[in-house]
């Protein structure tokens, strides 16, 4: 599998979950992956991607500070030269009631989850312009771009934003043959996810509410993930594209 051959990709949030499996997908698919996290997992990550034959690079990087994220795109600019792939797939969701949500709390995933994917944007740009082309994929979530989750009010603001977002960038950038797009997943079974106590009971309940009958898997959003960022994509842009077994057409 070579379909991604010589190409760049930087994965926000490839400590583990759906950032990991995007960045081991697009690594099995021959792409080098630059692999961004607050978290020190991407060192282990790192490690299973070079064990696939490609090249990495691990930046420990807090996506929410301008900084942090120009020192990062900076590093991968210079490692390889070139950037072709950008996965903004960052994100928390931490619940609270609306009337129990400080400024703080919605500062918090605001700037992480929206701002963050504003500035890797925003770095990235200048190189997939110079190369004039490259795909940048936004992970949104069906909170927010579908249906509304009680106590997820500044996520579900969050993603909805990301959804914007992708498609006023995906106009303005058109004209260089980037494309941007964003996959917003139903609930996908992860370390974040188990994180929050999705408990047997409420589990099973989520099941019954998706029509395929199963949970999503991080390797369901990593697969369209690896098409949005190959060349069979290409005349798609600045959609939103649910992946969710159907929960969100009931
Ligand atoms: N799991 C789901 O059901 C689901 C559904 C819809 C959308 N999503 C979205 O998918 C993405 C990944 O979700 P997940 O379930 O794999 O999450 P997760 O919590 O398992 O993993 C998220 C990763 O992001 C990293 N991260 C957090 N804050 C960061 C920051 N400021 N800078 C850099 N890295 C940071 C974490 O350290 C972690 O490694 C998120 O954007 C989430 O909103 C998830």
């Amino acid at each position: 599998m070579s379909e991604l051959k010589n190409k760049t990709a930087i994965v926000t949030g490839a400590g583990q979950g759906i950032g990991r499996e995007i960045a081991l997908s697009l690594a099995k698919n021959g792409a080098n992956v630059v692999l961004i996290d607050i978290s020190d997992k991407i060192f282990d990550v790192l490690k299973e991607i070079e064990n696939l034959g490609v090249q990495g690079l691990a930046v420990k990087c807090d996506v929410s500070k301008a900084e942090d994220v120009e020192k990062a795109v900076k590093e991968a600019i210079t490692k390889f030269g070139r950037i072709d792939i950008l996965v903004n797939n960052a994100g928390i969701y931490p619940f609270k009631p609306i009337l129990q949500m400080t400024e703080e709390d919605w500062d918090r995933v605001l700037d992480i989850n929206l701002k963050g994917t504003f500035f890797m944007t925003k770095a990235v740009l200048p190189k997939m312009i110079e190369q004039r082309g490259g795909k940048t994929i936004n992970i949104a979530s069906i909170a927010g771009s579908m249906v509304g989750y009680p106590n997820l009010a500044h996520y579900s603001a969050s993603k909805a934003g990301v959804v914007g977002f992708t498609k006023a960038v995906a106009l303005e950038v058109a004209q260089y043959g980037i494309n941007v797009n964003a996959i917003s997943p139903g609930p996908i079974q992860t370390p974040g996810t188990e994180a929050i106590g999705l408990t047997k009971e409420l589990y099973e309940q989520t099941v019954r509410s998706i029509p395929l009958g199963r949970i999503g898997l991080p390797e369901d959003v990593a697969n369209l993930v690896v098409f949005l960022a190959s060349d069979k994509s290409s005349f798609i842009t600045g959609q939103n594209i649910v992946i969710d077994g159907g929960s969100t057409i009931l």
